[in-house]
């Protein structure tokens, strides 16, 4: 069974603990928690004492998306905020290895995001390494961005490279998930899928949530 993990980037940040209370109380798996730094991203949006203070609120894990450089200086700040699951750019990070094993030592699961023009094999070293692939399906940066078609060819890549290794990670999608793509997300190999702007944006999240669960 596919996981929801929706975006609380696309949620009120005025209103945060109702986002909680609402995404307690739905179907969602995880909450996916977007961390930018106007540097990595053209945009920025909250830290650690954000996160701190949602944790309180939160009955699931947290699925923390970072679009920062230098992410190996803060990755036990973000665990002691609350992270669960702590998934870097492949981009941002030059001693990719090395950070995803701070980020075991830590005890959260270790997730590598790739953009959408990064090829899916540069993760042929490391997939046995690490627990999560994060395939965006826009570029990184803001919500509500239109879905990117290559993906799907991506995930099933993805998919033969984890079978192939033998690897235990999992395949997550992010950007612009909507319940016309999710079922072929899903058949192409993805596990988990984030959605922001379709969740938050729509009458009934709760509802909406439940629809992309049942997909
Ligand atoms: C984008 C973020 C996404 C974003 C997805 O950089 O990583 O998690 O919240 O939002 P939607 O679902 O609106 O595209
Ligand atoms: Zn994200």
């Amino acid at each position: 069974m596919h996981l929801i993990a929706p975006s609380i980037l696309s949620s009120d940040f005025a209103n945060l603990q109702s986002a909680c209370e609402m995404l307690n109380k739905s179907c969602a798996d995880w909450f996916h928690i977007d961390v930018m730094d106007g540097v990595f991203v053209p945009n920025i949006t909250f830290g650690m004492p954000v996160i701190k203070s949602i944790r309180k609120h939160s009955t699931k894990p947290f699925d923390v998306h970072l679009m920062i450089v230098e992410p190996d200086k803060f990755i036990k700040d973000f665990k002691d905020a609350g992270a669960d699951i702590l998934t870097v750019h492949y981009e941002a990070c030059t001693h990719l290895h090395r950070t995803i094993q701070k980020i075991k030592t830590e005890g959260m699961k270790a997730g590598v995001s790739l953009n959408p023009h990064t090829p899916f094999h540069v993760l042929e070293d490391i997939i046995c390494d690490i627990d999560l692939v994060l395939i965006m399906s826009v570029n990184p940066g803001f919500g509500g961005q239109s879905f990117i078609e290559n993906t799907y060819n991506k995930i099933k890549k993805t998919k033969a490279l984890i079978i192939e290794k033998k690897s235990k990670a999992i395949i997550e999608i992010d950007g612009g998930v909507t319940d016309a793509n999710a079922r072929k997300l899903i058949d192409s190999g993805a596990d988990v899928l984030v959605a922001g702007n379709y969740v938050f944006g729509s009458q009934n999240p709760i509802e909406t949530i439940q629809k992309l669960k049942s997909i």
